[in-house]
């Protein structure tokens, strides 16, 4: 009886802390927020970066510049958060193949779809001849910083195009034509004019500033100093756009940008030091995922003091691998064939449920929406040898697997 009383009295002052803490919201766990700083910025870097942070959540109007088509209004709209965003917002790729290779339709509104419009204009739609389609969801966006700072020499010693080591496993790298702003810092390393690729899904742009400023542009249909052309919609007319002098956004606002981008922390895992997690990372290496998701980077050099040759844990290789069948949608990127993906960093994976509302939708077009459907995509091609591994495990090894990952 005397037990019983004690155990309510506990119940009842723990109802009582749990609503206070309601009514009092703290400080955020360590991990609770992903858009923080990385640590050791200056006091005028932090503003910087709060400026930033508020340009990628800021809403842009018609006013400004907005469309007249686009897919979002936003960064955030689509990187919620700064984690992996929804399928609603896809992004699609298109054109057509012939006899002359992939053709990116770009004379009738590729090579991405605009599905929204301002009001009073019309949509894209995909146009009459197109073949193939490639669609995105939007990735999570933190720590790309640390990855725009590794030296292209690092990505270079990982890459296996021939598999010499008979591995059965290759990683190949994007060369990419640069942009004509493009200014090669002195890690890059050109190949015949060309440099390597690192950012988006197929590892198509060179720099964080090529990723910024194609997505203003078909993304959000924002003109910048960086391609001052603005969208139109190829039923409607040549030349047919809004009537905002580009460009829309000035070089401050992408500086900015940039600058967020290149500062936002790298994720804060969680239970890391649990003993299911930490044997899930011993399977992860043992199996051989570890072979494409490298675990472990380092910066190089940086002008940014805080990003000075920093050790950190992002779970890609930066590379391009072939996933076969089940992956290709037959739209190349660079040279990035149908069937090649950038290995994505796995980090922030077990935040994805919080940015993409209860769900997680996982691989480049968000076709899986569980971790373990994630990996059976990875049966043909390239990893195909390492997913069978991933079969061969008991029940308990695949759920300290899956654990692990969601402590990324
Ligand atoms: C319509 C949704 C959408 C909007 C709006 C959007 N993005 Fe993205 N973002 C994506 C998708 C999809 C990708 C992958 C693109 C690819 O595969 O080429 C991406 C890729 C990126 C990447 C590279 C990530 C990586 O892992 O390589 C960065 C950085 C990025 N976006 C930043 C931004 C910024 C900054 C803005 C605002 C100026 C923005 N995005 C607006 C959907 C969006
Ligand atoms: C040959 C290289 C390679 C190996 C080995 C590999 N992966 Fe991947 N992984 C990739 C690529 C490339 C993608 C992106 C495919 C896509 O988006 O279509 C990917 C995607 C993923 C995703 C989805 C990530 C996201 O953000 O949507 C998860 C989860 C994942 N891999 C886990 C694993 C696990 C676990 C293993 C080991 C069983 C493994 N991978 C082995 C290359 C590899």
């Amino acid at each position: 009886m005397k037990k019983i009383t004690q155990l309510m009295l506990i119940t009842m002052l723990l109802v009582i802390a749990i609503g206070c803490e309601k009514l009092v919201p703290g400080a955020p766990e360590p991990g609770d927020t992903i858009a923080e700083p990385t640590e050791g910025l200056t006091p005028s870097q932090l503003a910087q970066f709060v400026q930033g942070d508020e340009l990628f959540a800021k809403v842009f109007t018609p006013a400004e510049g907005l469309g007249p088509i686009f897919i979002q209004s936003s960064c955030e709209g689509c990187h919620v958060g700064d984690g992996k965003g929804h399928p609603f917002n896809t992004e699609t790729r298109f054109g057509k193949l012939d006899s002359n290779g992939f053709d990116f339709m770009l004379d009738k509104g590729g090579p991405q779809l605009q599905f929204r419009s301002l009001q009073n204009y019309i949509a894209e739609v995909l146009p009459p001849g197109y073949t193939h389609t490639s669609n995105r969801i939007a990735p999570i966006v933190i720590g790309m910083g640390h990855l725009a700072a590794v030296s292209d020499a690092d990505i270079l010693a990982l890459a296996d195009p021939n598999d010499l080591n008979a591995d059965g496993i290759s990683g190949r790298i994007n060369y990419v034509v640069p942009k004509s702003y493009f200014i090669p810092q002195p890690f890059h390393i050109p190949n015949n004019g060309m440099y390597i690729g690192r950012f988006g899904k197929k590892a198509k742009e060179i720099t964080l500033l090529d990723q910024i400023v194609f997505a203003l542009k078909q993304d959000m249909g924002l003109t910048s100093d960086f391609d001052t052309e603005d969208l139109y919609n190829y039923q409607v007319g040549i030349g047919a756009t809004d009537n905002v002098p580009d460009p829309e956004v000035s070089s401050d606002v992408v500086n900015k940008l940039l600058f967020y981008m290149r500062t936002l922390k790298t994720p804060t895992r969680r239970n890391e030091n649990d003993p299911d997690v930490l044997a899930g990372e011993q399977i992860f290496d043992q199996i051989g995922c570890v072979k494409c998701h490298i675990s472990t980077m380092t910066t190089g050099s940086s002008e940014i003091e805080a990003l000075s040759y920093k050790v950190f844990h992002p779970y890609t290789d930066l590379l391009l691998h072939d996933m076969g069948s089940a992956l290709d949608d037959g739209v190349p990127e660079g040279s990035a064939t149908g069937s090649e993906w950038r290995t994505p960093p796995l980090w922030g994976l077990g935040l994805a449920e919080d940015s993409q509302g209860g769900t997680g939708y996982y691989l480049h077009d968000g076709r899986a929406t569980s971790l373990e459907q994630a990996i059976g995509f990875h049966s043909t091609g390239e990893a195909s040898n390492i997913a069978n591994n991933y079969y061969s495990l008991s029940q308990t090894e695949k759920d300290q697997l899956i654990k692990f990952l969601k402590s990324l």
